[in-house]
């Protein structure tokens, strides 16, 4: 089965739009740092592969102005219906929209200054297998960027309980039961250079949030979409939801309590020019 003929875990629901949208806002900063250090830039032609409903598209399409171009692919429907209507009312002339499969694109090859995926390969079966069509549609020189998680279970609130930071490993089981994994991260440096690729460099990124600050509400409302469906695939009883929505309130008034990001990962590599 092609990777895209599986829903995306995470789905395309409304809220899992508005979701995206804040998640976008709070690591937008991340990501443009990312961009600056790989080098895109005005006039570039990059692809943003496995793009949703667009946000850092849009984004991408500023940085490399109307001299530039923008492909922007996504498997869900609903996605590229969106940011296809937003791309046509807000007049932009700089981003192609396609539904299509990361794992065998239909793009140009060696065209692409840059490719560039965020939270993409922690979902994918075969990371390799986009790896290999990222490295297949850029020019020699062209740089593959990639923001994704590593290490995922280093995460948690603090002090908090075991209770509390189980629900990372109940997440962790959810998408490993999608096939993909949070740990992607690890693994990506090797098969980069094992395709040809030359690291250029790697980057750690996280932050730390006290409750009520923007990083702390990027994983409360995370939890309020994930978690109900914990029980429904049956990976947590609805006692284990309750005790953990109960222990959520409680570590927010605790003194002290912070929450650590799931650590990501931050890579640029270049395709090698051949001799
Ligand atoms: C967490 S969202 C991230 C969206 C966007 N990159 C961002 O940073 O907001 C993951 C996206 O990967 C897409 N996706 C997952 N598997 C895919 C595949 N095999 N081909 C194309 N897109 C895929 C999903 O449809 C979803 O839009």
């Amino acid at each position: 089965m092609a990777e895209a003929d599986r829903e995306y875990v995470l789905g395309s629901s409304d809220n899992e739009i508005i979701r995206l949208g804040f998640q976008h806002e709070v690591w937008t900063e991340a990501t443009t740092d990312l961009w600056e250090n790989a080098g895109i830039t005005y006039a570039h032609r990059v692809a943003d592969l496995g793009c949703g409903p667009g946000f850092a598209t849009l984004e991408l399409a500023r940085v490399v102005g109307n001299a530039g171009h923008v492909s922007a692919v996504d498997a869900s429907d609903k996605f590229v219906k969106l940011l296809k209507e937003r791309v046509e009312s807000l007049r932009i002339e700089n981003i192609d929209v396609s539904k299509g499969d990361v794992t065998s694109l239909k793009l140009e090859a060696d065209s692409y200054d840059f490719a560039f995926s965020r939270w993409l390969y922690c979902f994918l079966k075969e990371p390799e297998r986009a790896a290999e069509e990222a490295h297949n549609i850029l020019r020699p020189g062209g740089r593959l960027v990639i923001l994704d998680y590593l290490n995922y279970l280093a995460a948690g609130v603090f002090p908090g309980s075991k209770k509390l930071n189980s629900v990372f490993q109940a997440y962790m089981k959810e998408v490993n039961k999608f096939y993909g994994s949070y740990n992607v991260g690890n693994e990506l440096p090797a098969i980069l250079e094992g395709l040809g690729f030359e690291i250029v460099s790697l980057t750690p990124i996280n932050r730390i949030a006290r409750p009520g600050e923007p990083v702390w509400q990027w994983v409360e409302m995370f939890n309020e979409i994930s978690v109900p469906k914990l029980t429904r695939k049956r990976i947590w009883s609805a006692k284990q939801r309750k005790d953990f929505e109960a222990e959520w309130e409680k570590a927010k008034e605790e003194p002290g309590t912070f929450f650590f990001s799931p650590p990501m990962i931050g890579i640029v590599a270049e395709k090698v020019e051949q001799g």
